[in-house]
């Protein structure tokens, strides 16, 4: 019985490093953030902000975000100043490095307005997936399903309609490090940006962490061989 449990959850465990490899295709999804010792993917979120920053900015803001914050993400001092010069503020000036990111008007769709991005990942459930799941969620309408104005379909959101268009397409963005842009690449990728900002520590934390587990677990062997000496019997 027991050995019927470890094999089916060898079994398991082999099954997901199958499905770790299907990655290419984006299905079954995984991202480098999941689970406890996950950690942020610094390419991934390098081409999520260009998506973010080609596709998304339009219409969501990022408040908790500087653009000297890219520089967690990997970028240099120089990309990020080249970033910030490239963006016109309201009041007609260039951003610098120590702007927050450009707010879009706020302008509502269908009576609902666009969300800020810096911690969207932290506020709905299913987190990263759910994100990914959302920006590939939209499709024709089911039968019978009649659309309120200004509205599109999409599977993954509460209710089927959204008030936000499908915004993703294949070559929505030319990725800098030769990427192929697929829909489901630009939904993966900004999905783990999204991430970042909203847990910009994650990978830290998380490193801390397995290491803290490490340093009790050899703690316990301390004890143990401590009190096994103490008790040993003499004689
Ligand atoms: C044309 C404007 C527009 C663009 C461009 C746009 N969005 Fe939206 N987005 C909206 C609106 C409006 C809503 C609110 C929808 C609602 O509540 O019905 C929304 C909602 C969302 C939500 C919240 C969904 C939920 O569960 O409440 C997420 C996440 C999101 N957008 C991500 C993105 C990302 C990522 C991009 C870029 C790839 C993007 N959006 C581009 C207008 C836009």
């Amino acid at each position: 019985m027991m050995r019927r449990f470890f094999a089916s959850l060898l079994a398991g465990g082999l099954l997901a490093g199958v499905g770790a490899h299907a990655q290419d295709t984006l299905a079954p999804l995984r991202f480098q953030s999941d689970g406890v010792f996950g950690s942020i993917d610094l390419a991934a979120a390098q081409r999520g902000f260009a998506v973010y920053q080609g596709v998304c900015a339009s219409c969501h803001g990022m408040k908790a975000l500087h653009y000297r914050d890219l520089e967690a993400l990997g970028l240099t001092p120089e990309q990020v100043a080249g970033i910030a010069a490239g963006v016109k503020l309201a009041d007609g000036h260039a951003a610098t490095p120590n702007s927050r990111f450009k707010q879009p008007p706020l302008v509502s769709r269908g009576g609902a307005v666009p969300p800020d991005l810096s911690s969207i990942v932290a506020q709905r459930s299913g987190g990263t997936h759910y994100i990914y799941d959302f920006l590939t969620g939209f499709g024709p309408a089911p039968a019978g399903v009649t659309l309120l104005t200004g509205h599109s379909y999409n599977g993954a959101f509460p209710g089927g309609q959204v008030a936000m268009p499908a915004v993703l397409h294949d070559n929505a963005v030319a990725y800098a490090d030769g990427t192929k842009a697929t829909t489901a690449q630009e939904a993966a990728d900004v999905a783990e940006f999204l991430t970042w900002s909203a847990d910009p520590n994650l990978s830290t934390r998380h490193a801390v962490g397995v290491r803290a587990v490490i340093f009790f677990a050899f703690l316990v062997i301390v004890a143990v061989l401590t009190k096994r000496r103490i008790w040993r019997e003499r004689g």
